[in-house]
């Protein structure tokens, strides 16, 4: 049988026409959601994030305002920034994309974010929150993720979920936000000993691992939700996932494609949490 496919352009669509709703009664009232997105250096997919980052606030009547810095950009120029955009009550959502080049220090960057403006959550604070499910801004695509299995009514509580990567970007919260909801978690990583015992018996498998293809069917239980986080771009230019679509389709009983799964999902949650940060600062006026 052939899966399901989980489609992520589909929901975006969806939650994206809300959100604008949502931003247009902000502004409507004074209050125009507001998103700073700093970027340094010249990392090709970089940019392209940040073009996409940017177009998804304009479509959704979000502001968006964007910083450009070059690879040998002071540490000190982009924390100053910073703090001018944390002091600046109409910034609702401040974003630096990473990686950042190597001479910066990527943890004192993110924390010096205010933790009411780090839409992406990726401040050690917001991270403490969430894992102490406390209120917190949460990262955008394991959020994303979450937001596409409740779509489908996947249920969680008491399931198999294996997730293949520890990044902070996405393992560990996607790990954290699916113990919340009540699934039994296990974290996959390069020193996993035996991969497959593992991903066999999972109910849901979330490929985050940074490599083409990686997953393929026979890794794969019948049946099971398989959440596809990878973007890698093959030599002849096209854009794969983490998992090998064509075989794991074959076993799976949904899955995200790639491109058009949790890739659009990601820029979602970034401008939901932009709506939600300028929703908290209209109350608190
Ligand atoms: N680099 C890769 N993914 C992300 C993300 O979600 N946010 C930021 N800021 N940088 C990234």
């Amino acid at each position: 049988m052939t899966a399901r496919i989980l489609d992520g352009n589909a929901l975006s669509a969806k939650l994206r026409g809300e959100l604008a709703e949502k931003a247009a009664a902000l502004t409507a009232r004074g209050t125009q959601p507001c998103l700073a997105v700093i970027l340094v250096g010249g990392d090709p997919a970089s940019a392209v994030y940040v073009r996409n980052k940017v177009a998804g606030c304009e479509k959704a009547g979000i502001k968006s305002l964007k910083f450009e810095y070059p690879q040998d950009a002071s540490p000190a120029d982009v924390l100053g920034k910073i703090a001018e955009l944390n002091a600046d009550p109409a910034v609702h959502g401040i974003l630096v994309q990473l990686p950042l080049p190597k001479h910066f220090d990527e943890k004192s960057v993110l924390e010096a974010i205010s933790i009411q403006k780090d839409v992406d959550g990726f401040h050690a604070e917001n991270v403490g929150r969430l894992s102490q499910g406390q209120e917190a801004f949460v990262p955008c695509t394991p959020n994303g993720v979450m937001e596409m299995l409740k779509s489908e009514n996947v249920s969680l509580r008491g399931a198999e979920a294996v997730v293949i990567g520890r990044s902070n970007i996405v393992g560990k919260p996607m790990a954290m936000l699916l113990t919340a909801a009540g699934a039994t978690v296990t974290v996959c990583h390069s020193g996993t000993r035996d991969l497959n015992f593992h991903t066999r018996r999972a109910d849901i498998l979330v490929a985050a691992i940074g490599k083409p293809k990686f997953v393929t069917g026979d890794m794969v239980m019948p049946g099971a939700v398989v959440i596809d986080v990878g973007i890698n771009r093959l030599p002849d230019g096209k854009l794969c996932g983490d998992v090998d679509f064509e075989s794991a389709k074959e076993v799976a009983g949904l899955i995200t494609p790639v491109p058009g799964g949790v890739g659009p999902m990601t820029i979602t949650m970034l401008l939901a949490n932009t709506v939600e940060s300028a929703q908290r600062s209209a109350q608190k006026t």
